[in-house]
């Protein structure tokens, strides 16, 4: 797919690892200075390095999308070292649930909203302002299929990747004049670590999560990396608002 990104800047949270580095890694290789954001410092420097490795250009920044003045700092490094951002992917997100709702603790619950709706909420915050200074751009948050209809033993989750779309479909309306377009992205089962601690110690679910999605696997991290490029694209200029299920046909059933 031919884009027309050369020169423009890309900010990915949770890329240390899985979905967001390569979503980082993709951006580079359109010729995006790319900034990448992680709580995790080692494997946020790796994406760093193999970003550069490939002659791209990037930075990381250590940041906990949960917290108010990281994500601020985030933005304030993003524009001192590259001067504007174009797009943003607001990925980071945590799974920690193991039962049903009724066993479900408080600290979980708090947890996963903290990181998955109000770390969202937060990068748009401070994101949107510098797009609207700039006069456009686009932004993509990850959801997930728990976003679009039940996810069973993932109650919170899923609640937490409803509540991603929610956001992502309001900011879409309110900034549509201003030329932000604002889509979700929905995986299903991805080879990720996330994917490997929640199915890897049980062949059984490996198997399980293959039958899930109709085209009979699981997907691979490019393949979200390559939606959420076409959704920054001018290709998408008329998309906004959209939660676009990328799912081996999963959600089609
Ligand atoms: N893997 C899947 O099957 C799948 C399916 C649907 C949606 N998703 C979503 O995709 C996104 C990426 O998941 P992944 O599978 O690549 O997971 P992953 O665990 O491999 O990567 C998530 C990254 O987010 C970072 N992170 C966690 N909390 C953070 C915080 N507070 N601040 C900054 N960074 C933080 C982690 O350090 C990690 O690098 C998540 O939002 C997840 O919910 C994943």
């Amino acid at each position: 797919m031919s884009m027309t990104f050369s020169g423009q800047v890309a900010l990915v949270t949770g890329a240390a690892a899985g979905i967001g580095r390569a979503t980082a890694l993709a951006f580079a290789a359109e010729g995006l200075k790319v900034v990448v954001a992680d709580l995790d410092v080692a494997g946020g420097e790796g994406t760093v390095a193999l970003i550069q490795q490939a002659g791209g250009e990037a930075l990381f920044v250590r940041c906990n999308v949960t917290q108010d003045a990281d994500v601020q700092q985030l933005m304030a490094q993003t524009l001192n070292a590259y001067g504007r951002l174009d797009y943003a992917f607001n990925n980071a997100g945590i799974e920690i649930e193991k039962g049903k709702l009724a066993d479900g603790s408080e600290d979980e619950f708090d947890a996963i909203m903290g990181v998955n709706v109000k770390g969202v909420w937060l990068c748009m915050k401070h994101q949107l302002p510098l797009l609207l200074a700039q006069g456009g751009g686009a932004i993509v948050n990850t959801a997930s299929v728990a976003g679009l209809g039940a996810a069973p033993k993932m109650s919170i989750y899923a609640a937490s990747k409803h509540a991603v779309i929610g956001l992502t479909k309001s900011a879409a309306i309110e900034y549509a004049k201003k030329k932000i377009r604002v889509n979700a992205v929905c995986p299903a089962v991805i080879d990720t670590d996330m994917f490997r601690r929640a199915y890897e110690a049980d062949p059984r679910k490996a198997d399980f999560a293959a039958a899930m999605h109709p085209v009979g696997r699981i997907g691979k991290v490019e393949e979200i990396a390559s939606a959420v490029l076409y959704l920054c694209s001018d290709g998408a200029a008329f998309t906004t608002g959209q939660a676009l299920a990328v799912d081996g046909g999963a959600t089609a059933i």
